[in-house]
C-alpha cells in the first residue's frame, strides 16, 4: 500500500528529536544485525588524534556495486554506534529483492514497466527529467516504476525504480535513468523518524549541490562558549590543530543546513581537507551533525578502508595548497553570525516535523516522494525520499538542475584553478 499513514500520536522524547532514547534504540536493534548480514561493527574513533566517536558496520553481503563498509558518528559513543548500525539497515533494505542475499520478502509496494506516456495517461507519475537526467531521453522508452506516496500532494504516484533502489540495474528491455545512489535513503526507530531523516537529507544534498555549483557558501557561523556542546566538540578540533569554519548554507526553505569546512593545520595532508554536513529543523542539531560528519570524513580518510578512493588518489595528486585554492570560498571569511540567528523551526512530534517540512518544501517545488523499503521481518524501517528538481550535484557531477543553474555562480580566478593554462615562463 503506497499510502503513508504517519501516526501522530507519537512523541520525541524530551531534549531528543528521537522517538525513543539512545540505549532503547540499541537494545531492540542490535541483535537483528546478523539478520541483515553484519558481521562487525567497531569503534574506529583511536585512528585519529580528535577523539569524536566514530564506528564503522561491515556487511560483506552487500550486492555489487554498493559498498560494504559503513561508518557512523555521534557526539557520544551510542549515538556513533547507531548511527553505523542503522546505515547496515539502510543499505540492506535498499538492495532489491532477488539480489539481497541476506532478506527475502519483498516491499509493499507493486512494481511495473511502462512508458512515461503511457503510464502518466492513466494515472501520475513522476516525470524523469525532473529527477535530473540527461537530456536526450525518450518519454517513449520503457522504465520501472514503484508505487509510492507524495506527501505535498497527499496522493499516489510511480516514481522510476532507479531513484528508490541502490544498487540498481535495469530490468532487461528497460533503460537505466542515472547511476544510483543513496541520497533521502534513511531509517529510523519508527518510519516517521525515517521520513523526517530522509526529507532533511533530500534537502541537505540540495544546499550543498547549490553551495557547491555557484560557489557560494553562505553565512559564517561563529560560536561561543554559550552554545555548549557544540563549542565543545568544536573545540576537539580547534585544540588539536584543526582549522574548523562553520557555514549556513542559503536555502529558500529556510531550513538549515550547515556544513563544517575543515584543515589540518598540523599535517598539511590534501586527503584532511574535508567537510561535513547536517540539516535539521533545530540549528543545534545541523550542527552538530556538520561537526560529527567532519570527524566521521578525517578517520574514513585516515582508515583507508573506503572502496572509492578516488577522490584519494585525485587530491593527492592535485595537493594540499592547490585544493584549497581551488574551494577557496570555502576557507575564506565570510559574514559572521552567530546560532541565535538561525530560525529554530523544530517541533516535538516527528509528525509535526514532517509537517513543518512539507509546508517548507510546497513554498518551492509541488511533490516529495516516499517509498517505504520496510520489509516485515526486518526490525527497522526504512524509506526513500525523493524530492523532484532537487539538487544532488554534490553525489554525482552528472546531474545538474534548474535550482542550481538558476543561483549565483561565482567564477573560479586562474589561482582557483587546479589545472594551469599553457606554461608560464
Ligand atoms: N538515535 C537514533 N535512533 C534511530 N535512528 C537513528 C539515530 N541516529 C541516527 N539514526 C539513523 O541512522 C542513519 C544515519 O544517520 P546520521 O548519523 O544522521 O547520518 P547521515 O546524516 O549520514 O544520514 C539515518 O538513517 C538515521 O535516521
Ligand atoms: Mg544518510
Amino acid at each position: 500500500m503506497p499510502e503513508i499513514n504517519i501516526d501522530r500520536s507519537l512523541s520525541f522524547i524530551e531534549g531528543t528529536q528521537r522517538v525513543l532514547d539512545e540505549n532503547n534504540t540499541l537494545e531492540r536493534t542490535k541483535d537483528k544485525l546478523k539478520s541483515i548480514g553484519v558481521t562487525r561493527i567497531a569503534s574506529i574513533t583511536d585512528l585519529d588524534r580528535l577523539g569524536i566517536p566514530v564506528f564503522s558496520t561491515i556487511r560483506p553481503s552487500a550486492a555489487e556495486g554498493a559498498i560494504s563498509v559503513y561508518s557512523g558518528k555521534g557526539s557520544t559513543e551510542t549515538q556513533a554506534r547507531i548511527s553505523a548500525m542503522m546505515e547496515g539497515f539502510e543499505r540492506c533494505l535498499a538492495e532489491r529483492q532477488g539480489l539481497n542475499e541476506n532478506v527475502k520478502e519483498n516491499i509493499s509496494s507493486i512494481h511495473t514497466i511502462d512508458s512515461y506516456d503511457n503510464l502518466s495517461g492513466n494515472g501520475n507519475a513522476i516525470n524523469p527529467p525532473s529527477l535530473l537526467i540527461a537530456e536526450n531521453y525518450d518519454p517513449q522508452a520503457l522504465i520501472e516504476w514503484i508505487h509510492a506516496w507524495d506527501l505535498l500532494k497527499n496522493e499516489e504516484t510511480f516514481v522510476p525504480a532507479n531513484s528508490v533502489y541502490h544498487p540498481y540495474d535495469e530490468p532487461g528491455r528497460t533503460l537505466k535513468l542515472f547511476r544510483s545512489n543513496t541520497n533521502g535513503l534513511a531509517a529510523g526507530n519508527t518510519i516517521e523518524e525515517a521520513i523526517f531523516h530522509g526529507l532533511l537529507e533530500v534537502i541537505e544534498r540540495d544546499a550543498l549541490s547549490t553551495a557547491e555549483f555557484g560557489r557560494n557558501p553562505g553565512k559564517e557561523i561563529i560560536l561561543t562558549e554559550e552554545d555548549g556542546e557544540n563549542y565543545e566538540i568544536l573545540r576537539k578540533f580547534t585544540d588539536n590543530e584543526v582549522a574548523v569554519k562553520l557555514w549556513a548554507l542559503n536555502h529558500d526553505t529556510e531550513i538549515t543546513t550547515v556544513v563544517a569546512v575543515t584543515d589540518d593545520v598540523r599535517l598539511k595532508d590534501a586527503a584532511l581537507l574535508v567537510m561535513g554536513a547536517g540539516a535539521h529543523l533545530k540549528p543545534e542539531i545541523a550542527v552538530r551533525r556538520a561537526l560529527t560528519e567532519a570527524a566521521q570524513s578525517r578517520v574514513v580518510q585516515i582508515h583507508g578502508a573506503r572502496e572509492d578512493t578516488e577522490r584519494e588518489k585525485f587530491v593527492r595528486e592535485i595537493g594540499y595548497d592547490r585544493i584549497k585554492r581551488m574551494n577557496k570560498y570555502w576557507y575564506e571569511d565570510g559574514e559572521q553570525i552567530s546560532m541565535k540567528d538561525l530560525k529554530d523551526l523544530s517541533k516535538t512530534t516527528p509528525a509535526e516535523s514532517i509537517d513543518v517540512i512539507a509546508g517548507q518544501l510546497k513554498k518551492v517545488t509541488d511533490s516529495a516522494v516516499v517509498v517505504d523499503l520496510s520489509r516485515e521481518n526486518v526490525a527497522v524501517p526504512v524509506v526513500r525520499v525523493i524530492i523532484p528538481g532537487f539538487e544532488m550535484y554534490t553525489l554525482d557531477r552528472e546531474r545538474v538542475g534548474k535550482r542550481a543553474k538558476s543561483g549565483p555562480r561565482k567564477k573560479m580566478t586562474p589561482q582557483e584553478r587546479p589545472w594551469r593554462k599553457g606554461r608560464r615562463r
